[in-house]
């Protein structure tokens, strides 16, 4: 099966071709940071206007990519949400668009759903149930993956995602949008020791996060320092900051794997792609006999392989829910029935209900 995934929630327009459900035959993103670094953050009314000149071109660099034509796709993946309304709806509407024209089926994904599941377009998968820590521009979260359908939230952000702290932090340090990667590269210079921010660990057990803390902390700091005539540490400044909200997020990720009883975590997100994130989390899991699943970074940020494979899973879904057969008798006790070219689990897997 040949799926087109397509993803415009952002700043990024995204396109993709998946076989199988595994195998990523193109991903094409075409960023839109030269647009919105003057203004120091996404302006929602470009964005769109972006989207519109760059879908179609995007789309064909990931057919040719792929080396397959339109007509040789069987369904279509898009993202419809959350995100930018305007900058969904080009995606959406292509999608819609060329479902229409080409008679191509399409589905619909969640864009947190898409990062969720992104480590499957890895060799190295956890096993479900897993631990999600998903960390982007807008989402700070811990779910519990029961399927590729079932996700339950045990913790999120109360205030700042991640992301956002990130980002803001390095506008307040005059650093480039989009902060995350800046503050990442100048931390490696600094001395993540050299200045005490606070850590907010919350209530008791609680798996939530807060950055508002650690921001206006920042905030105060570089005040001080520049009320003082001093030099800014930007370097110590970055590492820092980037310390105190990695080992939140690690700590309270592990955790949380922990009081479930799970064994595997997977990384998901923008923020995911943090090298001392990604290191503290690794080391962390594996004294404490937790395996860690890391996306490669580039997909952590936005891309379009990853609503491709959620997608994929809803097709599944509908496929198998369309190719249910009535049946005269019980199976209890009895070899499942096959039914058409898919198998599947008789009475008890239609069932369920699935978001998709
Ligand atoms: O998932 P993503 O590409 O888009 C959203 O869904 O929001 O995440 C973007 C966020 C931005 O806030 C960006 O600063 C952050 O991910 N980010 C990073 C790094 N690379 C991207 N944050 C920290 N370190 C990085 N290396
Ligand atoms: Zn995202």
């Amino acid at each position: 099966m040949l799926l087109l995934g397509i993803e415009s929630s952002c700043d990024e327009t995204a396109a993709a071709v998946l076989r199988d459900g595994r195998e990523v035959l193109a991903s094409v993103v075409n960023s839109q940071i030269a647009v919105h670094s003057p203004y120091g953050g996404v302006v929602p009314e470009l964005a769109s206007r972006q989207h519109l000149t760059n879908i179609e071109p995007v789309v064909a660099a990931a057919l040719t990519q792929a080396g397959i034509t339109l007509d040789e796709i069987d369904g279509l993946a898009v993202t419809q949400g959350p995100g930018l309304v305007g900058s969904l709806l080009v995606g959406l509407s292509f999608a819609k668009a060329l479902s229409l024209a080409k008679g191509i089926p399409y589905v619909c994904v969640d864009h947190i759903v898409g990062h969720l599941l992104s480590i499957f377009l890895e060799e190295e998968q956890p096993a479900f149930p897993y631990i999600a820590l998903v960390v982007s521009g807008g989402h700070s979260s811990i779910c519990r993956v029961a399927d590729y359908a079932a996700y339950e939230l045990l913790g999120r952000t109360k205030d700042d995602a991640a992301g956002e702290a990130f980002d803001k932090v390095a506008k307040l340090l005059g650093l480039p949008y989009p902060g995350g990667p800046a503050i990442s590269e100048l931390a490696r210079q600094g001395n993540r020791q050299a200045i005490d921010f606070p850590r907010a660990w919350l209530d008791g057990d609680s798996h939530d996060f807060s950055f508002s803390g650690v921001k206006t902390a920042v905030a105060n700091y570089v005040r001080l320092k520049r009320q003082q005539g001093d030099e800014l540490p930007v370097a110590d400044i970055c590492a820092s900051f980037q310390e105190a909200v990695v080992e939140v997020l690690a700590e309270k990720t592990i955790a949380a794997a922990h009081s479930a009883k799970i064994r595997d975590v997977a990384l998901a997100g923008g923020v995911g792609a943090n090298p001392r994130l990604r290191e503290y989390l690794q080391e962390l899991g594996a004294s404490r006999g937790i395996r860690v699943y890391l996306p490669s970074p580039a997909y952590c940020t936005d891309n379009a392989a990853m609503i491709a494979l959620a997608g994929y899973h809803c097709f599944q879904e509908a496929t198998r829910a369309l190719d249910t057969d009535v049946y005269s008798r019980s199976h209890l006790g009895r070899p499942q029935p096959k039914t058409g070219k898919h198998s599947y689990g008789g009475p008890n897997s239609v069932d369920r209900h699935r978001p998709c």
